[in-house]
């Protein structure tokens, strides 16, 4: 297992997710490797080989935020480590949190967001053509847009999930939005028991607030997988508790939706729900279906009780009392 726990907060929560993952008994070897703006710019390429090493060996790996420069600097390392290791599907499981108060406090929230991971905009083609003019290149590729809608499709009917909604923006983006669709489309035609619906992005942003519970399973291609993300887990709560799985044929890295928090980072009370959940997606996927059902009913315990949470969540506990608490749970 290979664990990579990033910058700002992410050692902080990357700590407390191994002392949750520990207190579950299961038997983990974690091999740690460092992953921070100093060491991608000290090694000058864009994954260390060290982390590229490590998970190709491991495939397996639970990763903490990485911060990525705006608006210059070094490429993501994020977006060039899912590349690299082909990590195709970005899965994120948003659920409210039993007890947790959010303005959907009435309103059942239980969807999956499935965002393609390796082109469209982030593929990172950019061209300053004359001065002050730049390009951006869109990728739109068939075989990742068809891989995305299957394996979607296929974690829908093995969850039993009922409703695949495809977000997109093709009546713009006729060419490339348009074969992401035409590729979903194609691909819902062998699941007749699965509905399938499209929304265009921008109502798809509305109806996710004024109907949140109305939504299954999303399947998007990556920009808009990124940002409806983030507004998916505000209706849950935040980016401290939504957790998230980079899935390839042959490596899977687990982490939360949430960056680096570089406003809170060094504080204490950076909330670890999001990788705790992230490490509970992981143990399943090692097939140790027990312990990830002991650590995910253990974070929900402590948010049932309402106490003991961070800040973010409209608590006062610091990072280890949460992580205390969840630990306790489970003992
Ligand atoms: P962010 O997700 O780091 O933070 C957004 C807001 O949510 C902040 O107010 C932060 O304090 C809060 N927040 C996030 N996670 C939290 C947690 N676990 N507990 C409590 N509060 C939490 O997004 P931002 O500020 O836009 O990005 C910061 C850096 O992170 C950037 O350099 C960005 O590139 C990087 N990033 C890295 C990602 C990754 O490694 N996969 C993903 C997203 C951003
Ligand atoms: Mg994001």
């Amino acid at each position: 297992m290979t664990l990579l726990p990033g910058d700002g907060i992410g050692p902080e929560v990357a700590e407390a997710t191994v002392r949750a993952v520990e207190a579950t008994g299961v038997a983990i070897r974690w091999e740690r490797v460092e992953l921070t703006g100093r060491i991608i710019e000290q090694c000058g390429e864009d994954v260390p080989p060290a982390v590229l090493e490590s998970l190709s060996r491991t495939r397996v790996g639970l990763k903490g935020p990485v911060t990525t420069p705006v608006a210059g600097g070094f490429q993501s390392v994020n977006v060039a480590l899912r590349k690299k290791l082909d990590l195709f599907a970005n899965v994120r499981p948003v659920r409210r949190l039993p007890g947790l108060r959010t303005r959907f406090a009435d309103t059942r929230i239980d969807l999956v967001i499935f965002r393609e991971n390796t082109e469209d905009l982030y593929a990172g083609l950019e061209h300053e053509v004359v001065k002050d003019v730049v390009t951006s290149l869109k990728v739109i590729t068939r075989a990742a847009s068809e891989r995305i809608a299957r394996y979607t499709f296929e974690q829908a009917r093995r969850s039993g999930r009922k409703k695949v909604t495809a977000v997109h923006k093709a009546n713009i983006m006729k060419l490339g939005d348009g074969l992401f669709l035409r590729c979903c489309r194609e691909v819902a035609a062998h699941y007749p028991e699965i509905q399938y619906n499209e929304l265009i992005v921008d109502n798809a942003a509305m109806q996710l607030v004024l109907r949140p519970e109305s939504f299954d399973v999303l399947l998007m291609p990556n920009l808009y997988g990124d940002i409806v993300s983030d507004l998916a887990a505000g209706l849950v709560g935040g980016l401290g508790v939504v957790p998230g799985a980079n899935m390839g044929d042959d490596c899977a890295v687990f982490e939360a939706v949430h960056g680096s928090a570089p406003d809170i980072a060094g504080k204490g009370i950076a909330n670890p729900t999001a990788l705790m959940l992230s490490a509970a997606l992981m143990l399943s996927h090692l097939g140790e279906a027990q312990a990830a059902a002991r650590l995910q009913g253990a974070v929900e315990r402590v948010y049932a009780t309402g106490r003991c949470l961070t800040p973010d969540v409209g608590g006062t506990a610091t990072t280890t009392e949460f992580t205390d608490a969840v630990v306790d749970a489970l003992s």
